[in-house]
């Protein structure tokens, strides 16, 4: 069970459940702009409550399938970021890859940065990972920071690795290494 984690100024980490396809349209029409640049091209779907609650749905059932995790920053009622581990791959990999944005009106405040931190000890106490992986455009300065600020070191660049924005991008990849228990 993942509790909830106060972060700063009210912000809270938690969950997200079922009932946040509503918040998350809100968020999402909020952040149209600040997100364009940084994420794969959305559909029309994707800006109405029914888009938002299939793909909480989708990501809810892969969640409970133990391929993912799906974390919110909420401020009261509203939500103003997300984090995700994805693609968790167990046997002598134990890894995931984490995915994050934070709403335009709370950046600057290392709200990120102390949310991956969480992520990262969630993971590897109770989800018992071993590596976490993130990739970042190339001029995504702000995100190599909280990378490099949550203990993340890069890896490699990988040409043309990830759609973003209607184009095959390069990446920047970083890694962490949480611990080195053995892989059962
Ligand atoms: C990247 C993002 C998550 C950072 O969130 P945040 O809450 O502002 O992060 P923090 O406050 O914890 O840290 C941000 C760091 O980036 C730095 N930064 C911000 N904008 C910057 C810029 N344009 N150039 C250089 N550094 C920048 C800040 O100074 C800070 O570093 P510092 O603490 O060493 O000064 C946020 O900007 C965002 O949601 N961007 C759009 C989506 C996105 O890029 N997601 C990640 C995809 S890999």
């Amino acid at each position: 069970m993942i509790e909830p984690v106060p972060l700063a100024d009210g912000v809270i980490l938690r969950p997200a459940t079922k009932h946040d396809a509503e918040p998350l349209l809100r968020a999402y029409l909020r952040n149209r702009d600040h997100l364009r640049r940084w994420e794969p091209r959305r559909s029309e779907e994707f800006y109405t409550l029914r888009g938002q609650a299939h793909r909480l749905k989708d990501l809810l059932e892969q969640q409970a399938a133990g391929r993912a995790v799906a974390w919110v920053l909420a401020d009261g009622d509203e939500i103003v970021g997300r984090m995700t581990l994805n693609t968790i791959v167990r046997g002598p990999w134990l890894s995931a890859d984490l995915g994050y944005w934070i709403d335009a009106g709370y950046t600057g405040r290392g709200l990120t940065t102390q949310a991956v931190l969480e992520v990262c000890r969630i993971a590897d106490q109770d989800l018992g990972l071993h590596r976490i992986a993130a990739g970042t455009l190339l001029d995504n300065v702000a995100s190599q920071s909280v990378l490099r600020k949550a203990g993340f070191e890069l890896y490699g660049t990988a040409p043309r690795y990830l759609e973003i924005d209607g184009r095959w991008q390069d990446h920047r990849l970083f890694q962490r290494i949480l611990n080195d228990r053995p892989a059962r």
